[in-house]
């Protein structure tokens, strides 16, 4: 045990010598003496930790409570008793209030009391570091698990984002393989049907006005049904794709230069906000040009007054797990790696927020009467399946239209056998 004795009165220090010279146990007990408070805090700081500091609250070079003050902060973890004159009991409280262990006021202790108070206040100093001790780790704890509770809630909400992808693929797959057979189905009665028209057209046979816009009504629903049964067999067809390195750039000028007629007609003003160092893209270029096609005929339908697409790409690393990125079996993409990034952003009307979830869905569609089949997107998304990439589409934060956004893999990250 090391104790230490902060005392300017040469009886009183003769007197605590004394005591602990009588302890049974006094051959393991040292004890460093000093009388001012300066070398008393110097002792702390070379020779402590002690076990007990005995200390005179008046001395020399400092008296009242601060005495007690400056020796806590320098041995927090020291158990103190403090010395006090006769009547100055006030002052005493207010050391203990402040950490002390106990006090003594001079000339009203014996020997044993002495060591019977010094000894209690060891044990009891080192009862409150131990709880100290345990209310930290407690709360590290707490803190852990709440930690612990965050990252399960996160994980769980992505598990459920998932759940509602591979439904969502699961519900794809289905429809494709339905519309496969329903195409093949109607598509001979349909020729039938157009041969018909065809005929009576070609021979004139009808000359009255109702006659000739019947006619001219089957042809337009006939053309209609052909175009719907086209996509169809698109959408279930999609499996043999041409994948090779591409470049994203020029497959968007191209994109833009086959809606030229469309775009020019209806003075959409359009910014390229092109990567010009982008790496190769892994695609199949007709496909990725028939996704390009249906975001930009989507967009160019969404917008009225002063329309404007921005088409942007860049390379950028993946900064987040979620939906296809992460380390699990199935994921498209890890975390950091680098991919392509092409945003299509126009200032049309934005989707209805009911909508957001549908919008992938086969036949659904809000254009029902301008001739919408509903089938774009679903298409879209099949397509960015295949590609190993996938499209995220939301209303622009700042108000106004909407952003499509392709996450495609680059050349180089694809394992080429
Ligand atoms: N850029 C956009 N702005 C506003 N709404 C959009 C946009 N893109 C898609 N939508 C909404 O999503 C729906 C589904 O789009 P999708 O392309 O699948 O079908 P469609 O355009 O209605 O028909 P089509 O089969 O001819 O493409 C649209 O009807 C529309 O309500
Ligand atoms: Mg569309």
């Amino acid at each position: 045990m090391k104790f230490l004795l902060v005392e300017d009165n040469p009886v009183e220090v003769k007197l605590v010598e004394a005591a602990f010279r009588r302890h049974p146990a006094s051959e393991s007990i040292t004890l460093e003496t000093t009388g001012d408070l300066q070398t008393g805090l110097e002792l702390i700081q070379s020779s402590g930790p002690f076990d007990l500091i005995l200390l005179d609250l008046t001395l020399p070079d400092s008296s009242g409570i601060e005495t007690f003050r400056h020796v806590y902060k320098a041995a927090p973890e020291t158990a103190v008793i403090v010395a006090t004159g006769t009547d100055d009991e006030k002052l005493a409280l207010e050391a203990m209030h402040l950490g002390a262990q106990d006090y003594l006021v001079k000339g009203r202790f014996d020997l044993p009391t002495l060591l019977r108070v010094c000894r209690y206040a060891v044990e009891r100093k080192k009862n409150e570091l131990e709880i100290k001790a345990a209310n930290a780790a407690m709360a590290r704890h707490e803190r852990v698990l709440t930690e612990t509770l965050e990252s399960l809630k996160k994980s769980n909400e992505e598990l459920k984002a998932t759940r509602l992808q591979l439904i969502q693929a699961a519900k794809l797959e289905v429809v494709g393989r339905l519309a496969a057979g329903v195409a093949h189905e109607v598509k001979n009665p349909l020729a039938m049907l157009r041969m018909g028209v065809d005929y009576f057209l070609k021979e004139n046979r009808f000359i009255n006005k109702t006659d000739t816009f019947m006619l001219d009504s089957m042809d337009e629903a006939i053309r209609r049904a052909d175009s719907v049964i086209k996509e169809m067999l698109d959408f279930s067809s999609l499996q043999k794709l041409e994948m090779q390195a591409g470049d994203l750039n020029e497959l968007v000028k191209r994109s833009l230069l086959l809606m030229k007629h469309e775009l020019d007609r209806r003075h959409i003003d359009i910014q390229l906000d092109f990567d010009a160092n982008l790496p190769a893209v892994y695609m199949d270029k007709n496909r990725l040009e028939q996704v390009l096609i249906n975001l930009l005929t989507n967009a160019v339908h969404a917008m009225r007054e002063n329309p404007k697409l921005i088409l942007r790409t860049i390379a950028c690393p993946v900064e987040q797990t979620g939906f296809r990125v992460g380390h699990r079996k199935g994921d498209y993409f890890q975390v950091g790696e680098t991919v392509a990034l092409l945003e299509v952003h126009d200032n049309g009307a934005g989707i209805d927020p009911e909508h957001c979830e549908k919008i992938y869905d086969p036949f659904f569609t809000t254009k029902l009467n301008q001739g919408g089949t509903g089938l774009g997107l679903s298409i879209v998304k099949s397509i960015m399946e295949m590609h190993r990439g996938f499209i995220r589409i939301a209303n622009r934060p700042e108000g106004g239209g909407v952003t499509a956004a392709l996450i495609l893999k680059l050349n180089e990250q694809v394992p080429h056998v």
